[in-house]
């Protein structure tokens, strides 16, 4: 008798403490701080902002880090003074072609190809057409071209501007002039052998001149 009683009792205590719980409502905050930030949470709504809107658009002008402006315009003749002009500054380095390959077979082989013939998957499976061979002679493709319909796109084919950085886009543009190169029978551009070389001529004649003026001395 008295165990039942020590139970039902033992029994009652474990009801009462689960049934204050209210699940709906937030329950005791020991440190509040730790659930209400004192910064300003992101996206927040608070009257000091303009639109009270913690998050506002950047000042008008303003440059994000990495990213430079494009200064030719989306339009048929900033496409054609890219073309004219616009040069890759990056070397042409294995280590480039090596990225740029990646980067192209994520986002350009699709529909180019592997080998840039303009037969990707999506081509042969006719989901897409019009999609050109990069030796396609009346285009005649430039490094500028390549990097302006990567930064806006042309007809059907997207733009790349927000997948890719400056950098990563004109490694893309190496490789797709390899490939261009390729098609054409042509040896594809390459400038380390000859840099390595004019620094490996250079630097003992640097040596030389500091010896001599050692001895001088
Ligand atoms: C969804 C399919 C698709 C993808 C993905 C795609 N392209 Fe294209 N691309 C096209 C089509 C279609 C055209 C022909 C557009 C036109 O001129 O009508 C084209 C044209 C081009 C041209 C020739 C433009 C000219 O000057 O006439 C280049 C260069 C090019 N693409 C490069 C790329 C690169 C680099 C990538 C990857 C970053 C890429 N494309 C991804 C479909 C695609």
């Amino acid at each position: 008798m008295k165990n039942i009683i020590k139970i039902l009792a033992v029994v009652a205590m474990i009801i009462s403490f689960v049934s204050c719980q209210n699940k709906r409502k937030p329950n005791y905050q020991y440190m509040p701080n730790m659930y209400e930030s004192v910064g300003y949470e992101a996206y927040g709504e608070y009257e000091i902002f303009p639109g009270q809107q913690e998050a506002m658009l950047p000042a008008e002008g303003s440059v994000a880090r990495g990213w430079l402006p494009y200064d030719f315009e989306n339009s048929p003749a900033g496409y054609q003074l890219a073309k004219d002009t616009l040069v890759n500054p990056i070397k042409y380095t294995k280590e480039n072609e090596e990225k740029g390959k990646e980067l192209y077979d994520i986002y350009c082989a699709v529909c180019h190809g592997a080998k840039g013939d303009g037969k990707g998957i999506l081509v042969q499976r006719e989901k897409i057409l019009g999609v050109p061979s990069y030796d396609d002679v009346g285009r005649a493709i430039t490094e500028g071209s390549i990097y302006h319909v990567m930064y806006y796109g042309i007809n059907s084919m997207g733009s790349y501007a927000s997948q890719t950085s400056e950098h990563e886009r004109w490694q893309i543009v190496q490789y797709v002039q390899k490939l261009k190169a390729e098609l054409e029978g042509k040896t594809p551009r390459l400038d380390v052998g000859g840099v390595v070389e004019k620094v490996t001529e250079e630097e003992p004649a640097v040596e030389e001149e500091h010896n001599s003026t050692t001895e001088v001395h």
